[in-house]
């Protein structure tokens, strides 16, 4: 099954000038979701991974479906006052501004193996603002995952040296 098939370009959204990845057709269709769930869970085996981060909000999709898979707890990073408990945040860069993302406090315990989740690797600040988050409370990154790495963007250079699985490269 190809992928990329289920992913649909739409142009100038939100802007004009950008062209977006929806990932809707896919998400609508159960056999390409399955095919895309074992794709990006085929690297994750023996890594004892026991918490998976989804990043609000398009990484909640395959993120809660990867923490059920690797029998692991789901951890939420969420954009700034959506989580009720106490938080952490760390901030990125926009082309104007920057943006924080939060997480709760006790979501991560020193040592715990973590797989980071998001739909999109595209400049890598929300990545590498995730891995501030996880850092700060001791967790140890195994691996992030992306359904999509616009790679023209060159977001791994802000990740290190970070293992990154995509399932699909533009
Ligand atoms: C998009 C996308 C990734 C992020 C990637 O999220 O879902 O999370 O941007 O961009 P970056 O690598 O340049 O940081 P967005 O912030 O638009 O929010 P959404 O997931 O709630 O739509
Ligand atoms: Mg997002």
């Amino acid at each position: 099954m190809n992928l990329e098939n289920y992913i649909r370009d739409i142009q100038d959204f939100p802007k004009p000038g950008i062209g977006f990845k929806d990932i809707t057709p896919l998400l609508s269709n159960p056999e390409a979701t399955s095919a895309c769930l074992e794709l990006l869970a085929s690297t994750l085996a023996d890594k004892n991974i026991n918490k998976v981060i989804g990043v609000e909000s398009r990484g909640f999709f395959f993120g809660i479906l990867l923490a059920q898979k690797l029998n692991a707890g789901f951890v939420p990073v969420r954009k700034p006052k959506k989580l009720p408990f106490e938080t952490i945040s760390a901030s990125y860069e926009l082309e104007y501004g920057t943006d924080t993302l939060e997480m709760h406090i006790d979501a991560i315990q020193k040592g715990d193996k973590v797989l980071i989740h998001d739909d999109v690797l595209a400049t890598g600040g929300t990545a590498k603002a995730v891995c501030e988050l996880v850092e700060q409370l001791g967790g140890e990154i195994v691996q992030m995952n992306f359904l999509m790495e616009l790679s023209f963007l060159n977001g791994r250079e802000k990740l290190g040296n970070k293992e990154i699985f995509a399932a699909l490269t533009y």
